[in-house]
């Protein structure tokens, strides 16, 4: 088999075979098959899709492509949630801390950013201390004695997806429905938790721009993770605008926090105990959503759920004392004011345009190699529905290097579109997939 015969025939339209699929995978991830050819591939496969089957079979070898976690050593069903990427979306790090409040083990494997989306991991490495490497032991030990663990994905676990993540980064070769399928599902299947919550995007600032994308992406993982017996439900919620107020690293984690406090955004908190209700009741320990629900909602006016958050960065590691001193976590030198241009109502934030603003700033990855400022980002002080007067600050950027400002400046500003009509309030959340099929929400 030659790589440069796959290029060819998926840039023609045709099917991959599973034999070719495990051919192009592992040889990939064993370094015999250069980067280039790599992209090429993922190119044609941008254009040409993929069939079901190539997806599946794609996912599979993923898959086993390096180690499948056995998390049989902890008690209780394991449920795992996972985005498939957006901009402000901090969820884990409150999510984590409050599923486990109400005694639901996560497990959990996260990523880092991704295009003009953030990444969970380089969001907690901004904790002082933070590691997300842990030892399977460690790892499991922990979810035994807090009820949570967040690791990053080992070389170990899913090799084929970390190569190709990074190189799609790089490549335009994200927002593919096969692609972004078997990278998310290979790493759920492979990283052992028994039940899985899908908090699938759409719109502009996510990978899937409409709605009939998203619910056939979720559709898809959907499939892949019941056909392979872990219960699976995707949650299909809102990124045409940012999720929350604050875009980067250090300014996520605290905003997360406050959430915890009963301080969040309203859009965030709702989003949080959405998904949180799925996972208890995935998990069992809730009887249905209601009754889930509750439980998370007391879990943050007690308390109880700041202080698992604190229990969880000690146990990995970092400092809890961020927890109620901010000044602790990585803080900019630079605050620069965007203002509004002219009076009305917000109509629209671009999120992607947003995500790309806090890239510039130095809150994602320009290229592989790049590393991340992680005290860099925005916060966006006005959100979609809100009356502006000329002049008033929409946004506020952060960041270190003056050289920047402009080029965040204008697209942050662009990102908002200013209208004379105040816009009909968007759902964030647009339906269900599960086991018995998609569910739209009215
Ligand atoms: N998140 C992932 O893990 N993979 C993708 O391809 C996109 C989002």
């Amino acid at each position: 088999m030659r790589m440069y015969d796959l290029i060819k025939k998926k840039r023609d339209g045709k099917e991959l075979t599973k034999e070719e699929i495990k051919f192009f995978v592992d040889g990939y991830v064993q370094g015999e098959i250069p980067d280039y050819q790599v992209s090429a591939l993922m190119m044609a496969i941008y254009f040409q899709k993929m069939t079901n089957e190539e997806t599946v079979n794609l996912t599979r070898e993923m898959m086993h492509s390096g180690d499948v976690v056995d998390l049989s050593k902890i008690d209780g069903i394991k449920v795992d949630k996972h985005s498939t990427g957006g901009v402000g979306d901090k969820t884990t790090i409150a999510l984590a801390p409050l599923v486990a409040a109400c005694n639901a083990p996560v497990a959990k494997m996260s990523g880092r950013g991704l295009g003009h989306t953030g990444g969970t991991l380089d969001k907690l490495e901004a904790i002082p201390g933070f590691s997300i490497s842990l030892e399977d032991e460690k790892f499991i030990n922990n979810v035994n004695t807090h009820k949570v663990a967040v690791c990053g994905q080992t070389a170990a676990i899913v090799p084929a997806d970390k190569k190709l993540y990074a190189l799609r980064d790089v490549t335009s070769t994200v927002d593919n429905m096969s692609l972004i399928a078997s990278s998310i599902m290979s790493k759920k299947l492979a990283s052992g938790a028994d039940a899985i919550v899908l908090d699938v995007k759409t719109g502009s600032g996510a990978f899937m721009k409409t709605q009939d994308d998203s619910f056939a992406l979720a559709k898809a993982m959907v499939d892949i993770g019941n056909g392979m017996d872990r219960e699976t439900i995707g949650v299909i919620t809102d990124m045409d605008q940012p999720l929350g107020c604050a875009v980067g690293n250090s300014l996520e984690v605290i905003e997360a926090i406050e959430t915890l406090k009963g301080n969040g955004p309203k859009d965030f908190t709702e989003l949080c105990l959405t998904l949180g209700s799925y996972m208890l009741v995935l998990s069992k320990v809730a009887k249905d959503f209601d009754e889930a629900r509750t439980m998370l909602e007391e879990a943050i006016n007690s308390k109880k759920a700041l202080e698992k958050l604190k229990v969880f960065i000690e146990a990995q590691g970092g400092n809890p004392l961020v927890v109620d001193n901010y000044d602790l976590l990585p803080k900019a030198s630079l605050e620069v004011d965007v203002k509004a241009t002219k009076a009305g109502f917000i109509n629209k934030i671009d999120a992607e345009e947003v995500g790309i603003g806090a890239l510039i700033l130095g809150a994602g990855r320009e290229t592989k190699e790049s590393e991340i400022d992680l005290s860099a980002g925005l916060k966006l002080l006005k959100k979609v529905g809100e009356e502006v007067k000329e002049g008033d600050v929409i946004a506020r950027l952060y960041l270190n290097d003056e050289s920047k400002k402009d080029n965040a400046y204008e697209r942050v500003l662009n990102a908002y579109t200013i209208s004379d009509v105040k816009p009909e309030q968007r759902k964030l959340i647009y339906g269900i997939v599960d086991k018995n099929g998609i569910n739209k929400f009215n």
